[in-house]
């Protein structure tokens, strides 16, 4: 299994990630929330590139189950009704929704990633559905990590990271034998350096201090809990849903509700 890894969405042409199985992550924090949604009963998001797509797209979709979230600088964007805290997108608010997607990063990686053979959004919360699934698949993958746009080389600590944990537990599966090129291997070995407190290394990163300092510190704690949301974001088509096999079958308990201190 050859894994490479992309350290900014900014990096790569879509039509590079052509027929590769694609593992998308923006740890803070749109891989976060659209697990979160999508474990809360959302129906499907629909990434775009653009507040303009965004419009586009809503004026002729679906009326009122639809919702518009997404952020720019951070910030809920004006005539949304959600910004891109996890903590937003609770059962309540999303449960059977169909949710245009619009980040600075994120939402553009998933977009990005539409002529991909396969997509996965992962994120700390997830970590286990996506290794296994990688494991199961056993296959080339490229590690996209969406990055940090305000920083002149568009690296973003946290998505590295958690894209070196994966390559770590990927490396322990069983009948996994792996090609790592010069990046991944890069981000496996951040990943032991940072990996050992996840909360700690999300508080000293550049946009985890950046949205501590506009007020959503219980995103950083929200998004640091490993596993916490088992669910497993794929593309289908050009929107993304729970992958079948994992869609749950029984009346779903309650998603994972945050409260407000956590
Ligand atoms: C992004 O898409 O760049 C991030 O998720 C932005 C954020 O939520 O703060």
């Amino acid at each position: 299994m050859k894994i490479d890894l992309t350290f900014s969405v900014t990096n790569i042409d879509e039509l590079q990630l052509r027929e590769k199985n694609v593992v998308v992550i923006d740890v803070l924090r749109s891989s976060t929330t659209v697990a979160t949604a999508l474990y809360n009963g959302a129906r499907e998001i629909i990434p775009v590139p653009s507040i303009e797509s965004a419009v586009k797209i809503s004026g002729s979709l679906f009326g009122d189950v639809t919702l518009r979230g997404g952020e720019r600088g951070g910030k809920m964007i004006q005539g949304f009704n959600l910004g891109n805290s996890p903590l937003e997108y609770n059962e309540a608010t999303v449960r059977g929704k169909s949710i245009i997607y619009c980040t600075t990063n994120g939402s553009l990686a998933m977009a990005k990633s539409r002529y991909a053979r396969s997509m996965v959004v992962a994120a700390f919360v997830n970590l286990s559905m996506v290794t296994e699934f990688l494991a199961q698949l056993n296959d080339d993958v490229v590690i996209l990590c969406a990055g940090n746009s305000t920083v002149a080389n568009g690296f973003s600590l946290e998505d590295v990271v958690c894209g070196g944990m994966i390559v770590r537990k990927l490396s322990e599966a069983k009948n996994v034998s792996l090609d790592l090129s010069d990046s991944a291997l890069a981000a496996q070995s951040l990943y032991k350096s940072f990996g050992r407190s996840v909360v700690k290394m999300l508080k000293n990163s550049t946009h985890g201090k950046y949205l501590a300092g506009i007020g959503y510190d219980n995103d950083i704690a929200f998004s640091a809990k490993v596993d916490s949301v088992p669910v497993l974001p794929a593309l289908n088509g050009n929107v993304i849903k729970i992958r079948k096999e994992e869609q749950r079958v029984a009346e779903p308990e309650p998603g994972p509700v945050a409260k407000p201190n956590e």
